[in-house]
């Protein structure tokens, strides 16, 4: 199973001898399903041609700040928001300087600084270079802001010196990016997550259905899985690879997602509801291809189960997420939604004319009882990651709140 499948990895490389490992490391990426980008600092172009990595990474290379024809098809904070994580390696000690005091005089440090996505750091240098004070208090500085370091190795360098300062091998880095985007916060923890259509049926060969395309609760159902936590998707019909680590029940019907979510609701913590589930299906199913009439046809249709609201209302039930598919009065309807199926949260996404539904980006609004946060316009693997981490905060304080719940004692008068 690819372990970066379908993560949008930008890969930044800086001017060092080193960056010739860059051109390994790419293939290396797209060997483990990631999509790769590359910027280049002008000084990398001195040591490896922009050609060899468009060719390697599929995909025209960024080199220029100030490129009208390049900021007009894809500009500095394009490919910021594309990325779902920032790698830069190699980082030599210059860039390293520039990007712990925050400059943005070329394109690599303008979309670093612009990024909302992870930034993994590798560094590769002469040793006294990197043993120096000046670069260890910038290296310090960018750790304490969450920017995440991938060695540098130690060892014989291209300088004739040998000592720390090597550029981790692409062998290296790469599990070291998977390993990067991995957390245990949610180690122990069940997760359900829904995804997809579901296809109400009237007749053998047509049905009624919606444009979801699954992607944004498969995104989820990964964040969770990198969060640490044991993952069910149960998912209507999709054309996308299932999530490494995930354990997935296919499902066609409304009926069908109710039975499998409903079977599991009980011994799982957290379910996350991003299936769009048809809320009507035909009352009657044709057992044979209907035959065109000359006059319309109606068909009668009947409500199909809400499986949400089901699995909110159990006895026990779990942390309970659903989503909302708005075209008009998000935020009234999402709330409306939050209360009226006893929701611990709600994700709100506007719907139409291109948005949510069979995009790769989305924008959510996520509410619960006494608080509400706006998550930006993204890729859907990074709001993905994003709204886990309001789960994981929602879910711990709703959990510690229980466990210091005081025990019920039988009082006898
Ligand atoms: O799949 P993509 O192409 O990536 O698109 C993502 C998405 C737009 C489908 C997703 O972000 C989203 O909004 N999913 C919920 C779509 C929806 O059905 O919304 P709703 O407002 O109609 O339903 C509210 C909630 O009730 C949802 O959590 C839904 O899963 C749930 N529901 C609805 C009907 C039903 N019978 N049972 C349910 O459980």
């Amino acid at each position: 199973m690819k372990s970066l499948a379908n993560q949008r990895i930008l890969l930044g490389i800086t001017g060092g001898i080193a960056a010739y490992k860059s051109a390994e490391l790419t293939r290396r990426l797209r060997d483990q399903g990631a999509e790769v980008r590359v910027v280049m600092t002008p000084a990398a172009t001195e040591f490896i041609t922009p050609l060899t990595l468009q060719a390697l990474s599929g995909n025209p290379v960024h080199t220029d700040l100030l490129d009208h024809a390049a900021e007009a098809a894809m500009g500095h904070i394009e490919l910021a928001r594309w990325a779902d994580t920032v790698v830069v390696a190699p980082a030599t000690a210059n860039f390293i300087a520039r990007l712990s005091n925050g400059m943005a005089d070329d394109l690599l440090s303008a979309l670093c600084l612009a990024t909302a996505a992870p930034l993994l750091v590798a560094p590769a240098m002469n040793q006294q270079m990197w043993q120096n004070p000046a670069t260890q208090e910038n290296v310090a500085r960018l750790q304490a802001r969450g920017i995440t370091l991938l060695g540098p190795a130690s060892g014989d360098q291209a300088c004739g010196e040998t000592g720390p300062g090597r550029l981790l091998e692409p062998d290296e880095i790469v599990p070291a990016i998977i390993a990067a985007g991995r957390t245990s916060r949610l180690a122990g923890v069940k997760v359900m997550v829904s995804a997809g259509p579901t296809r109400e049926f009237i007749d053998p060969v047509r049905y009624l259905s919606n444009r979801s395309s699954g992607r944004m609760g498969y995104a989820v159902a990964r964040a969770a899985e990198q969060s640490g936590a044991s993952v069910t998707l149960v998912s209507g019909p999709v054309t996308l690879a299932p999530p490494a680590r995930v354990r997935v029940v296919e499902v066609v019907s409304a009926a069908q997602m109710h039975d499998s979510v409903l079977a599991e609701a009980r011994s799982c913590d957290i379910f996350i509801s991003a299936a769009a589930v048809a809320d009507y299906r035909s009352r009657e199913k044709a057992p044979q291809k209907m035959k065109k009439r000359d006059a319309g046809i109606s068909l009668s249709l009947e409500k199909t189960p809400d499986i949400l609201a089901e699995v909110a209302a159990l006895a026990n039930p779990p942390f309970t997420v659903g989503f909302a598919a708005e075209t008009e009065n998000l935020a009234r309807n999402a709330k409306q939604k939050l209360a009226k199926k006893n929701l611990d949260m709600v994700a709100a996404n506007r719907v139409g004319d291109g948005l949510g539904f069979d995009s790769d980006r989305n924008a959510l609004e996520v509410y619960w009882r006494d608080g509400s946060q706006s998550l930006g316009t993204a890729s859907k693997e990074l709001l993905a990651r994003q709204l886990l981490e309001i789960i994981v905060a929602r879910y711990r304080e709703q959990t510690s709140e229980q466990s210091h719940k005081p025990a019920v004692t039988e009082v006898s008068d």
